[in-house]
C-alpha cells in the first residue's frame, strides 16, 4: 500500500515518527513535507497530499498538524477527499468502515505517539463496509457537485 504523508511544522515530529513506523512495517511512504521546523502554512501540505490521493498516485493519506483540525479542513476542500480527524481508535475504525475516509488526520499537540501508532494501525487495517454506508458516502460526494 502506498501512503502519502504530510504535515506542517506543528506536526513534523509525529509525521517523522509515523513515517519511520510505517516504513519498518513495509509500507511505501511518500513524504510531501514539510521537512524541518520552520513555520509553514498547513494548507499547502494538505493540498499536496490530497491531490496525490485524488490523482491515485497514493492509496491513502495521513496528515498531521498541531491539532489536526487545519489539515482536515483544508484537505476536505479538495474534490474527492474524505479526511477524518481522529484522536481515538474507535473513530479511526469508523472513519474507514462507515465513511471510507481516504485521509487520516491527527494532531501532534493532542495525542501521544503510542496512541497515534494505534490509530494508524486501526485505520489501515480496517475496510469500508459498503451497503447503506455507500449510499451515505455517495450523498456526501454529491455535495461537491
Ligand atoms: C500551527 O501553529 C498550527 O496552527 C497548526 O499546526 C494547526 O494546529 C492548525 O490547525
Amino acid at each position: 500500500m502506498k501512503i502519502a504523508m504530510g504535515s506542517d511544522h506543528g506536526g513534523i515530529h509525529l509525521k517523522e515518527h509515523i513515517k519511520t513506523y510505517l516504513l519498518k512495517k513495509g509500507f511505501e511512504v511518500e513524504d510531501y513535507g514539510t521537512y524541518n521546523e520552520e513555520s509553514v502554512d498547513y494548507p499547502d501540505y494538505a493540498a499536496a497530499v490530497a491531490e496525490a490521493v485524488v490523482a491515485k498516485k497514493q492509496d491513502c493519506g495521513i496528515l498531521i498538524c498541531g491539532t489536526g483540525i487545519g489539515v482536515s479542513i483544508a484537505a476536505n476542500k479538495v474534490k474527492g477527499i474524505r479526511a477524518a480527524l481522529c484522536g481515538d481508535c474507535f473513530s479511526a475504525l469508523m472513519s474507514k468502515e462507515h465513511n471510507n475516509a481516504n485521509i487520516l488526520c491527527m494532531g501532534e499537540r493532542v495525542i501521544g505517539r503510542g496512541l497515534a501508532e494505534k490509530i494508524v494501525d486501526t485505520y489501515l487495517n480496517s475496510q469500508f463496509q459498503g451497503g447503506l454506508h455507500a449510499r451515505r458516502v455517495e450523498k456526501i460526494m454529491n455535495l461537491e457537485k
